[in-house]
Order: C-alpha cells, then structure tokens, then sequence
C-alpha cells in the first residue's frame, strides 16, 4: 500500500516536473522564465541538465493539466503539488505559480520536489517555496544535485558543499560537477551519511556573509563529527559560489578555490586573523575554538594529528592543546 501512494507520487513529480520543462518553452515561460535563466548565464545544456522549468503564473494550471491527465486531488495534495485553501478544504490550488523551477532529484534521478524562486523583487513573498516533507521527500536525507554530482564526487573524491541551487547550477558552468546543496538549512546526520557514500573528502562553499560563516562553523563542527576530513573557503564579503564564479569567470574561480582552500583550523584562524596579533584574548578564544572542533572528531589518531598542526599554527605548546582536548572529550562523553 505504502509503496504503490510513493509509486503514485513518484509518477504525478514526474508528471509536474515535464509539464515545468514545458513550460519553459512557452510564450510566457519564455519572456518571463528563460529569459530569467539567461540572465544568469544559465545555458540551453545546464537548463535541460537540471531539468530547469517554469510555473505559469496562475492558480490551477497544473492541477487542471494534471487532472485531465487522470491525477486523484489526494495524490496530487500528497505530492505537495497543491494546496488546500485556509478555511476551505475543497478548494485546492497550485502551490507553485509564476516562478522558475529546480526540480530536487533522488540520487537515482527521479523527482522527488520542486524549489521555486521567485522573480520579482517583492519583499513580501519568500524568495523560494520549496515542497513540503511528504512520503518521497525526507529533506534531512536529499541534497541538491547529488544526482548530477555522484560520479564526480566519486571520481575527484571530493564534494564541494554550497547553499543554494544556482551555486551547484553555476558551479557546473564552472566545470565543477562535484557539488551538492543544503539549501540553506543546517546540515543532518542523513545528509553526512548520503556524502560519505561517494567520498571522506568535503569542501564547504557557503555564502560569503555572515549567516554563511556561521553556518560553515556549525557545517564543519557537524562534517567532523560525521568523521569527514572537511576543508572551506571563504567569498568576499557579500558573494555566493554562483555570483563570484560569473564575476570572476571559470579560470579565476577554479583558481581561487584552489589558492583559498584551508582545513578548518586555517579556516577558524582566518576568520579571527586581523585581532589576533594585536589580542591575547582573542587569540586564546580561537585556540579554544580550534580545540572545540578537534574534539568533534571521532579517530583519536586523526585528533592528534590535528592538535599538533594546531600547536604550530597557533604557537602553543602541544601538551596544552591535550590537556584542553581531554577536558572538552570528558564534558562530552
Ligand atoms: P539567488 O538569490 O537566486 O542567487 O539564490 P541563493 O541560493 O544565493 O539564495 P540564498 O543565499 O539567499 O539562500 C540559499 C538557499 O537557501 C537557497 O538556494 C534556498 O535553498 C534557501 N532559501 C533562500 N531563501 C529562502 C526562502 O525564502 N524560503 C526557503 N524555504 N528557502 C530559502
Ligand atoms: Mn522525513
Ligand atoms: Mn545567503
Ligand atoms: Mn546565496
Ligand atoms: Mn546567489
């Protein structure tokens, strides 16, 4: 019973995602939606790569497409496609309307839910609806892309970490296909395990503000733990992996990831660098930092390869550095 409701909804996304496609290519879609993705820099080839779509700007276009096609409402309400009106449950509507679409695949390729940003600059809508959790989609164990990303995640053993679709989208016009979304929520133990399928390797990519750097700390703590050997890279102030990969161009960009590329201890000190000559305070509050993340990590022989680097980056002694660890490791056990 379970399996043939995912089988139905499995087959009403794929449905969706092929009349959005379509979509994209209709006088609407066009002037409205491709004209959006050419803006920016999006191509023919990356659009059919992800499936790239549009939802006509209306209430019901596609749930009067799929109904006529032979949809049950229950499956398509199921599904996250439609919605039921506040206060009048028999009145439904489609959830996605007048924005373009990334359809978030399963790693075997289907359509498990929709992404949709919006167009305008209206500060009263959010900028992107997403499909809700539903018998398909288990958003703590999906990241974007990972369909498009698998085999070169495998292949280059590495997996670079953004936070939103047009990063992973801009990445790949970039010539780097070893790239997946967490689309703006803070990484799960089944995002972790679903990386660790493909590689130990991850480079975190997040926004270069600072709710993007806080999540890179947070991202970095949780990728240790999961016992990933984790790098980062930090933008400049105000650019995302999709905005600085299009200022700079492909070359630039490739070049920058390789010259920025630190191990979250060069990360942390990074981010404190301007203070901390001048601020014993501050400097023994990145020691601690440090040392925090160290004690995240589960292989005890990784950890003191960690601590030693960390004694010479930071300038303090190793014995310090273990005897901190140990407090941290006793708190935590
Ligand atoms: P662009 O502005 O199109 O370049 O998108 P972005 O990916 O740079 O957006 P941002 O950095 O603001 O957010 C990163 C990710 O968080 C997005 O790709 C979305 O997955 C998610 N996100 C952003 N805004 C919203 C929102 O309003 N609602 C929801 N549910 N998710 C959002
Ligand atoms: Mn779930
Ligand atoms: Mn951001
Ligand atoms: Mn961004
Ligand atoms: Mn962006």
């Amino acid at each position: 019973q379970a399996q043939n409701e995912r089988e139905s909804l499995y087959i009403a996304l794929g449905f969706a995602r092929d009349f959005f496609v379509k979509n994209l290519q209709s006088p609407e879609g066009k002037s409205i939606g491709l004209s959006y993705f050419k803006e920016r820099g999006f191509t023919p080839a990356i659009i059919e790569k992800f499936d790239l779509g549009y939802a006509l700007d209306g209430w019901d276009n596609l749930l009067k497409e799929a109904k006529s096609a032979g949809f049950q409402e229950e499956i398509l309400l199921k599904s996250g496609l439609i919605l039921q009106k506040e206060g009048d449950a028999s009145r439904v509507y489609d959830r996605f309307r007048g924005r373009v679409i990334f359809p978030i695949h399963n790693i075997g390729g289907k359509p498990i839910g929709f992404g949709a940003r919006i167009l305008t600059k209206d500060k009263n809508q959010p900028k992107y609806i997403n499909s809700p959790e539903t018998a398909v989609y288990h958003k703590s164990d999906v990241l974007y892309g990972m369909y498009q990303a698998k085999k070169a995640i495998r292949d280059k053993d590495n997996c670079y970490l953004v936070e939103g679709y047009t990063d992973v989208v801009s990445l790949h016009l970039s010539g780097i296909e070893n790239v997946v979304a967490s689309s703006g929520t803070s990484l799960t133990d089944g995002q972790i395990k679903l990386i660790k399928r493909f590689t130990d390797q991850v480079t975190v990519l997040y926004d270069g503000d600072s709710a993007g750097i806080k999540a890179s700390l947070r991202g970095i703590d949780l990728l240790l733990e999961g016992g990933l050997n984790v790098k980062a890279v930090v933008f400049p102030d105000g650019e995302d992996p999709d905005s600085y990969s299009r200022k700079v161009g492909t070359q630039a960009f490739q070049d920058y990831l390789q010259e920025n590329s630190r191990d979250f201890i060069g990360f942390k000190i990074g981010l404190f660098q301007v203070e901390f000559a001048k601020n014993p305070i501050r400097k023994a509050e990145v020691i601690r930092e440090v040392i925090q993340s160290i004690g995240k990590i589960p292989d005890p022989i990784i950890r003191s390869v960690y601590a030693k680097e960390a004694s010479t980056l930071l300038e303090v002694e190793e014995d310090v550095i273990h005897t901190e660890l140990n407090k941290s490791l006793i708190k935590t056990q």
